[in-house]
């Protein structure tokens, strides 16, 4: 199907993502439509090994050490698209970048090995919606648009990968995820955020209405309004009529959680879903930031 240029949904260990022959300007174009995603927002691209992602983009001695520490992983790479590059211009959004990254599931890493080609890749849903973490999330949010969807069961990670742009002489986080920044900066040295650094480009993709569920969401909400869901964090949120994305408190596990239980709590039933206070540290800053994106204007 990948080779006859369709569109395939598989499982990687943050999210499910949309695949895409990325050789392939038309299979490139379908995902835009099926996602219905503004064209400037620019696609990450998947590779079965660093040496393939080699072929695409110029690797620097910052991006041979992160990948070696990460991949496969939860990171992605902004580099610069070499001369030769077959990817479709299209998937970087006319770029001199492309974001790469190998991710880390069995089923995806086959997949990838087995068609033979880079596999442009975007979360698995509709543009500014949640991000799938189940396959059933990807039919209810793409219907028929993927020929086929790889069931590889709920992701593992559950928040989408770590996006650092190394096109510049500072190092800039452009997008938080599910490698904490803190594990980058032991590696690299630090991170400039977008728009602190001089000149830092941001992120085409991270405007600020995203992740959004269908009903209002609230945020640091320490109880409830009658008719709202609930939504918790930690062994102080109540027992009752609330889902808690993790009650011994662990980042990894609410990480793991964040989009399923929001999935599950969009109900017309509900008049909307209230959240908990959530620490900063390691994936908080990432769970944070795709809450925030969900409950903003
Ligand atoms: O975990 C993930 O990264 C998932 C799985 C499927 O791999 N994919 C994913 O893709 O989240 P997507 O398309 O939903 O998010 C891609 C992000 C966007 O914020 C986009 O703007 C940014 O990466 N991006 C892609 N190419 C870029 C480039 N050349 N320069 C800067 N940002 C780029
Ligand atoms: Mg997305």
């Amino acid at each position: 199907m990948i080779q006859a240029g369709k569109l395939v949904a598989f499982p990687t260990e943050t999210v499910y993502g949309l695949g895409a022959d990325a050789t392939l300007d038309a299979a490139v174009a379908a995902v835009f439509a099926a996602k219905d995603r503004p064209r400037f927002n620019p696609l990450i691209i998947h590779f079965p090994d660093a040496d393939k992602a080699g072929e695409a983009v110029v690797f620097d001695d910052r991006a041979q050490r992160l990948a070696k520490e990460f991949w496969p992983g939860a990171l992605t790479l902004v580099l610069p698209r070499r001369t030769d590059c077959a990817v479709s211009r299209l998937a970087g959004a006319g770029l001199d970048t492309l974001a790469v990254r190998v991710p880390n599931h069995p089923v995806a890493l086959d997949f990838l090995r087995a068609v033979g080609r880079p596999l442009a890749a975007p979360s698995a849903n509709r543009s500014g919606m949640l991000s799938p973490t189940m396959a059933i999330h990807v039919v209810q949010s793409l219907g028929a648009s993927a020929t086929a969807i790889l069931d590889g069961g709920p992701c593992r990670v559950g928040i989408e990968s770590t996006v650092v742009d190394l096109t510049g002489g500072t190092a800039v986080l452009l997008r938080p995820g599910g490698i904490p920044a803190k594990a980058i900066e032991a590696v690299i040295g630090p991170l400039a955020m977008p728009g602190k650094a001089d000149g830092a480009p941001k992120s085409p993709g991270m405007g600020n209405k995203h992740y959004a569920p269908r009903i209002p969401i609230r945020l640091n909400v320490l109880a409830r309004d009658p008719g709202e869901a609930l939504l918790g964090f930690g062994p102080d949120a109540p027992k009752r009529g609330c889902l808690n994305l993790s009650r011994k408190g662990d980042m990894e596990e609410a990480a793991a959680n964040l989009f399923a239980m929001i999935h599950a709590l969009d109900q017309p039933g509900f008049t909307g879903i209230a959240v908990m206070p959530i620490p900063e540290d390691g994936l908080g800053a990432a769970i944070n930031d795709r809450l925030r994106r969900a409950a903003g204007p």
